[in-house]
C-alpha cells in the first residue's frame, strides 16, 4: 500500500505538470494573438517617425512668411501693410489708370508672386531678405532689393522704375524684407522661387501649346491672351498673358523654363505644387505658345555682359555655344547641356 501511494502520487504530479505546461502554451498563444497587432502598430508608428528623420521619406518644412500681426510698432506695421497692398494691387497705384502714376502695364506684382509673394513655389519672396544684396549674372553686378524690384517694374510690368527714396519703394522693400526676416542670412527658404521641372527631350511645341491654351486657359485669359479687367478698369481680374498689357521680352517669364514652371505648379488658378493638373509636356508646350505671341520689346544691351553665363533658355544671342536662338528659346536642351 505504502509503496503504491508514492507511485500514484507521482503519476498525479506528472499529469499536473503536463496540464500546467499545456496551460502555459495556451496562455502564451492567446497572449501572442492579442498582442501581435498592438506590437505591429507600435512598430509602425516608431518606424514612420524614424523615417521622417532619415532621408528615405523626407518631410520638408516649407517657409512661412513672418506674421505682420506680430509687429507692435504702429508706424512700421502700417508701412509694411502698405507695401503688401502695393504688391497685391500694383495696378491701382501705377497701372494705366493708376492713382499715383500711370507708369506700368496693369499687372500686379502678385499676378506672378502669388498672394503677395507668400505661396510655396508660387514665386514667393522667402529668399529675398536672406540672399540680397547678391551678384546677378544678368546685370553682371551686385544687386540690392531696390534694384531687383525695379527690374520687375521695368520688365514684368513693362514700366518705369520707382524712385528708390519714394514712400512706395520703401514700403515694398520693407514688406519683402519683413516677410523673409525669419530666414537665416545666406540661406534659401524651402519652397521659394519655382519648383524644378525636367526638360523635354524634344522642342516645346507651340501648336500643341495652343490646344492646351484653348482647353485650359482661354476661359480666363481670353482668346487673344488679353485677360479681363475689373469693372472700374483699374486692375485685372484675369491678367494679360501677351500683348501690350503683358510683360515685355526682357522679363523673367519670357524664358520658357520660368513660365513652364510657374504654369505647371500654379495654373489653372487654384493649382498648387502639390496638385498640378498639367503634364510636363503640356506645361512646356503652353509656355512655348504664350511666348511665341507678340509682346512689348525692351532693349537690354547691358544684360549678360558675360555671355557664357546666359541661361540655356535665354532666347537672345549671341551665345557662347554654336546653337541658334530658336533652339535656345524652345529646346531641345539635352545637347546644349552637354556643352
Ligand atoms: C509677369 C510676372 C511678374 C510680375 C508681374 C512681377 N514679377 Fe517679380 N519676378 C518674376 C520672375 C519670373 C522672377 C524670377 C526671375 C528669374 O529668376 O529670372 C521675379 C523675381 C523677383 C524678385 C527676386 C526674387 C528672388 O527670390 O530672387 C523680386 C524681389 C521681385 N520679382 C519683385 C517684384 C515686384 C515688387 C513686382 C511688382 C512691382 C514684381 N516682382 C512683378 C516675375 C514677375
Ligand atoms: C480660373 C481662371 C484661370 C485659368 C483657367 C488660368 N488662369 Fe492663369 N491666372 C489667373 C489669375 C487670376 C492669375 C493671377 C493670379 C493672382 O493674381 O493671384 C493668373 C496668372 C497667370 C500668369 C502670370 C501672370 C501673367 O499675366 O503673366 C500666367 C503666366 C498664367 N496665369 C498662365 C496660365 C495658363 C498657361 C493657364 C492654362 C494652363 C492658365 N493661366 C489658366 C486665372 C486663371
Amino acid at each position: 500500500m505504502n509503496s503504491e501511494h508514492p507511485k500514484h502520487s507521482n503519476d498525479t504530479i506528472n499529469k499536473w505538470v503536463a496540464i500546467q505546461q499545456l496551460a502555459r502554451v495556451i496562455f502564451f498563444l492567446i497572449a501572442l494573438i492579442l498582442f501581435t497587432p498592438i506590437i505591429l502598430f507600435i512598430e509602425k508608428q516608431f518606424n514612420s517617425t524614424d523615417n521622417s528623420k532619415s532621408s528615405s521619406i523626407p518631410t520638408v518644412s516649407y517657409w512661412r512668411p513672418a506674421d505682420i500681426n506680430s509687429i507692435t510698432e504702429k508706424e512700421k506695421k502700417e508701412n509694411i501693410i502698405y507695401g503688401k497692398q502695393l504688391i497685391a494691387h500694383t495696378s491701382k497705384y501705377f497701372g494705366p489708370k493708376g492713382s499715383i502714376a500711370q507708369t506700368s502695364n496693369g499687372l500686379n506684382c502678385q499676378n506672378c508672386h502669388l498672394q503677395a509673394g507668400t505661396v510655396i513655389y508660387g514665386n514667393n519672396y522667402g529668399s529675398v531678405a536672406s540672399l540680397y544684396p547678391k551678384f546677378r549674372a544678368r546685370s553682371g553686378a551686385i544687386e540690392t532689393i531696390y534694384k531687383r524690384v525695379n527690374d520687375c517694374f521695368e520688365r514684368s510690368l513693362n514700366g518705369k522704375a520707382l524712385d528708390t527714396v519714394s514712400k512706395e519703394m520703401s514700403a515694398i522693400v520693407a514688406y519683402i524684407t519683413f516677410i523673409g526676416s525669419n530666414v537665416l542670412k545666406g540661406e534659401k527658404a524651402e519652397g521659394s522661387g519655382f519648383k524644378e521641372l525636367s526638360y523635354l527631350d524634344r522642342a516645346a511645341d507651340t501648336l500643341k501649346g495652343r490646344a492646351v491654351y484653348e482647353a485650359n486657359c482661354k476661359v480666363c485669359h481670353k482668346s487673344k491672351g488679353q485677360g479681363q479687367l475689373n469693372t472700374p478698369g483699374n486692375e485685372f481680374v484675369y491678367p494679360a498673358l501677351w500683348g501690350q498689357h503683358s510683360f515685355n521680352d526682357a522679363a523673367g517669364l519670357y524664358r520658357i523654363s520660368n513660365i513652364a514652371k510657374y504654369v505647371k505648379y500654379n495654373m489653372p488658378q487654384g493649382v498648387t505644387y502639390a496638385n498640378p493638373i498639367l503634364t510636363d509636356e503640356e506645361a512646356w508646350d503652353v509656355a512655348a505658345f504664350i511666348n511665341s505671341q507678340g509682346r512689348p520689346h525692351k532693349a537690354t544691351p547691358n544684360d549678360w555682359p558675360d555671355i557664357t553665363k546666359k541661361p540655356i533658355d535665354y532666347p537672345f544671342g549671341p551665345y557662347a555655344d554654336g546653337f541658334y536662338e530658336e533652339q535656345h528659346k524652345y529646346g531641345p536642351y539635352q545637347a546644349m547641356m552637354k556643352k
